[in-house]
């Protein structure tokens, strides 16, 4: 559609972290030239001031960052003054206008409003887009009140809550992996999967986002969306289709059947002598069931922390020891470990015999690195994501149910009596979440794996 039409991205939200850092860089690769860019915060600035603040990443090309700039102008806007939102309107452009809202979650109604008392919806002849970053809401209620207002506001617009996680590659990739080997369909189920974890570290901390991590926490900004949405793909069924709905009702099916517990969960929070974090967490830990035959004694245990020892997204997959005779305890338990980033890749722990006298059996691993059989082509989840919103294409748009759903199972967390317990900076988080994983330990993935360094499977990656 942008090939031929014009149109308008609002960006609300402009000056922030979400915005300067992931979103800009993404939409100077797929800005169409006929597309006018407003960037909109309340912050003072000039559009030359806003354009010197930001920073081209080096995988950005120089000539689509300049175009970038050129197609880009700074509004100041405030909701609680309405002619800021006046202008926006007055600038838009184009049969399309797509309002991107890199906001924190409390401040999207008030966005909205402002937008509505300025006129932005009321052009028929416009098709209008709205974009919401997650958290949508804060529980399944103010989800679905969030909604209600988008409707009573804007009742023609399409909806897109975004969640970038499910724009990768590697996380599309579960899918195709599970279901497009014949080897391990019939093996992903509790006969033969004694657990799956999934840890998502984070080396940075809070820094800039200070402010919005203090109302949402590591629970709001990772565990309900993109944690849960990797664990939805991990446990569900088949889909009877590939196409979106399919994929959606699927992914709802399992959702519904997610359990968890304050019991299995532990919050933490990195000392940090620079800033006051409140009483945010930046860690949060748990252990979920999936209440199906399927899945029944499974846990499916979850970490993400801010501050934490490595840059990790991996998920391992448990199976059971081999139920074998002859070598009996000596028998492996094989790891099934997606390395969602960095080090994009696949690989499978395996007994062997060691070479030599006797049967002596070892551990080795087979590997898949992206970067072996696609160099290059590992493309940026938000420039996925703004090219499909401007092409109309709601597969990256995540399901009102899939967020009631998961803002249901948060809910069982215990969030808001649960100690939250401090950790050291680079660490691994509190040793209190040790317990939350069978014997085991946690896994990850240290070295680098497509280098073939160093790698340490079944590693235990605490502070203790
Ligand atoms: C965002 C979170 O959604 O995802 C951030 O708000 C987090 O806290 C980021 O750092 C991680 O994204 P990525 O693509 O770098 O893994």
């Amino acid at each position: 559609m942008m090939q031929s039409t014009s149109g308008s991205l609002v960006l609300l939200g402009a000056t922030g972290h979400l915005a300067t850092r992931r979103l800009m860089p993404a939409l100077a690769c797929c800005v169409p030239a006929n597309l006018k860019v407003l960037a909109v915060s309340r912050k003072a600035s000039t559009t030359d001031e806003y354009r010197a603040r930001l920073q081209r990443p080096e995988r950005v090309n120089e000539g689509d960052w300049n175009a970038l700039l050129r197609q880009m102008h700074y509004i100041q806007a405030d909701p609680e003054h309405e002619q800021g939102y006046t202008k926006v309107i007055a600038q838009l452009q184009g049969e399309l206008v797509v309002f991107y809202f890199a906001l924190p979650p409390q401040a999207v109604p008030a966005a909205l409003e402002a937008l509505h008392q300025a006129g932005a919806f009321t052009n028929e002849s416009q098709t209008v887009r709205l974009v919401f970053e997650k958290p949508f809401g804060s529980d399944a209620a103010s989800a679905q009140a969030l909604r209600d207002l988008i409707t009573k506001l804007s009742p023609r617009a399409e909806v897109y809550p975004v969640d970038h996680y499910l724009a990768k590659e590697t996380v599309e990739n579960i899918l195709a992996f599970r279901f497009g080997n014949a080897l391990f369909e019939p093996l992903w189920n509790r006969d033969f999967i004694r657990e799956i974890q999934v840890t998502v570290a984070e080396a940075d901390g809070v820094e800039e986002r200070l402010a919005s991590y203090k109302q949402v926490g590591a629970v709001g900004d990772l565990l309900q969306n993109h944690v849960l949405q990797l664990v939805a793909l991990l446990t569900m069924d088949e889909p009877e289709t590939y196409d979106h709905e399919a994929v959606a009702a699927a992914k709802q099916a399992v959702l519904k059947q997610l359990k968890a517990t304050d019991t299995d969960t532990v919050l933490g929070q990195y000392r940090s002598a620079e800033y006051d974090l409140g009483t945010a967490e930046t860690y949060v830990a748990t252990a979920l069931r999936v209440a199906s035959d399927r899945w029944r004694g499974v846990p499916i245990v979850v970490r993400t922390g801010k501050k934490m020892a490595m840059d990790a997204t991996d998920v391992t997959v448990h199976f059971r020891p081999a139920a074998s005779s002859t070598f009996g305890a000596a028998g492996h338990a094989n790891h099934l470990t997606f390395r969602l980033q960095p080090d994009e890749s696949i690989f499978l722990t395996m007994a062997v015999k060691r070479p030599g006298e006797g049967m002596d059996l070892t551990v080795a691993r087979m590997t898949f690195c992206y970067h072996d059989s696609f160099r290059g082509e590992l493309g940026d989840a938000y420039t996925r994501i703004l090219s499909a919103v401007l092409h109309g294409d709601k597969s990256v748009a995540v399901p009102l149910d899939h967020i009631c759903e998961a803002w249901r199972v948060i809910g069982q967390l215990g969030v808001t009596h649960l100690p939250v317990m401090r950790y050291e900076p680079g660490s691994w988080g509190p040793g209190e979440a040790d317990s939350l994983v069978p014997d085991g330990g946690w896994t990850v993935t240290q070295g680098d794996v497509c280098n073939g360094v160093t790698l340490t499977a079944g590693y235990n990656g605490t502070n203790a």
